[in-house]
């Protein structure tokens, strides 16, 4: 259950804002919820959606694994625990080095493209390899994050497997492993179930197939009027298609999914303040103290918050736009919500922020970035503050 008012405010006021506000326990039922659904499925939760060390580590006991895409994520993982067997790494426009690197920690890899794929050969990187594939299908909440399709950068299309098993075979590379991701905060079932489909009609190609790896995207709603992914549906979908190809192909393969943002993404709030209040003829803008260096998901994708007012709830709404203290004109939080009017002092809690939040923040216009904590299933509050820049390679 997502914390109401009182207890945000009383992290704003402890803490000072802004301060980004996890909750331990809708972590928890999130990850719940896949393992319920989803038995056969090894997860492994994508950190770039929030990599904070604390929050890795309460999803690494639920029996999570993780999904690393730098050098600096794979550190971080192992540091706070994850093993190799549990851990994989996806990554496009790798240098030769990195991939290297990555290869070497044991991990397993899924390999972009056909150069990457080379490369691992020619490195002598391991005999067994695994391939992203760009299907053709993608999805998600904005072009930025649809990643399967023409339009992607990601993945080795379907008309280049012939050459990929070309270059397997002059290195005497066994393709054990196949990949996909479509895309990012994904709410059709439909889309996803397809998507599952394909891949599974796909991996026919592959003889020596050991492992088929879904990717992530599993949506959550923002927006009023958005639905939840029905992810019982999906999960009993895919129980029976994936039942339905160890009987066809008579071979038990493993399974393999990358959520990240529906893990995450509700337990997270950023608390900010009003700092002033001003009426153009166009706009009532209330500005806080934090801006799209803090939150980028508004600027970057038009994307929708819901946000409260923790100080004020009475009073007649009016249009209210949320501008930020980035010096943009870009850098806003939400444009004409009815709102009730904030003045200043007041707490405001932009909800659904603990995915692509505070790991996709930086420190543009010198600006710190905000303290973590989280509301533990006890009800204490914690500092997890942390600097990402002491892990990041
Ligand atoms: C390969 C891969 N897996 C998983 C994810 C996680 O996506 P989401 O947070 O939408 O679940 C991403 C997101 O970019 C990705 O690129």
């Amino acid at each position: 259950m997502k914390k109401g008012t009182d207890a945000l405010t009383n992290v704003a006021s402890a803490f000072g804002t802004p301060v980004y506000v996890y909750e331990q326990s809708v972590i928890e039922n999130q990850c719940q919820k896949l393992l319920k659904y989803f038995p056969s499925v090894a997860f492994h939760y994508a950190m770039k959606a929030n990599s904070n060390p604390e929050i890795l580590k309460g999803i690494r006991k639920q029996g999570i694994g993780v999904e690393a895409v730098s050098l600096g994520e794979l550190s971080l993982a192992k540091s706070v625990g994850f093993k190799k067997k549990d851990t994989s790494f996806t990554c496009a426009s790798l240098t030769e080095e990195e991939l290297c690197a990555a290869a070497q920690t044991g991990v397993r890899v899924h390999l972009d493209s056909l150069t990457q794929l080379e490369t691992w050969g020619r490195r002598a990187l391991g005999r067994e390899v695994s391939l992203r594939l760009n299907q053709g299908i993608g999805a998600g909440h904005h072009a930025h994050v649809i990643t399967g399709g023409p339009h992607s950068k990601f993945g080795i299309t379907l008309k280049d497997i012939p050459e990929a098993k070309r270059i397997a075979e002059k290195y005497g590379l066994s393709i054990t492993g196949i990949q996909q991701h479509i895309g990012s905060n994904v709410l059709s079932a439909d889309i996803f179930i397809k998507a599952m489909q394909t891949l599974l009609k796909t991996a026919e190609a592959f003889p020596e197939l050991t492992h088929i790896d879904f990717g992530g995207g599993l949506g959550v709603p923002y927006a009023p009027g958005e639905k939840q992914l029905p992810l019982q549906r999906v999960g009993k979908e895919f129980v029976a298609m994936s039942k339905a190809f160890a009987k066809k192909h008579g071979r038990e393969v493993s399974f393999a999914m990358e959520p990240g943002r529906f893990i995450v993404a509700e337990s997270g709030s950023l608390l900010v303040s009003v700092v002033d209040v001003k009426e153009t003829s166009a706009h009532l803008f209330a500005g806080v103290n934090s801006g799209f260096n803090q939150l980028i998901r508004h600027a970057m994708y038009g994307s929708y918050h819901p946000i409260e007012n923790l100080s004020r709830t009475r009073g007649t709404k009016t249009a209210i736009s949320i501008a930020g203290n980035v010096c943009e004109s870009g850098d806003l939080f939400a444009v004409g919500r009815p709102m009730i009017r904030p003045e200043i002092g007041d707490f405001l809690a932009i909800r659904n922020a603990g995915a692509y939040g505070f790991s996709m923040a930086s420190n543009f216009n010198m600006h710190a970035l905000p303290h973590e904590v989280m509301i533990l299933g006890s009800g204490r509050v914690k500092d997890i503050s942390f600097s990402p820049s002491n892990y990041a390679l």
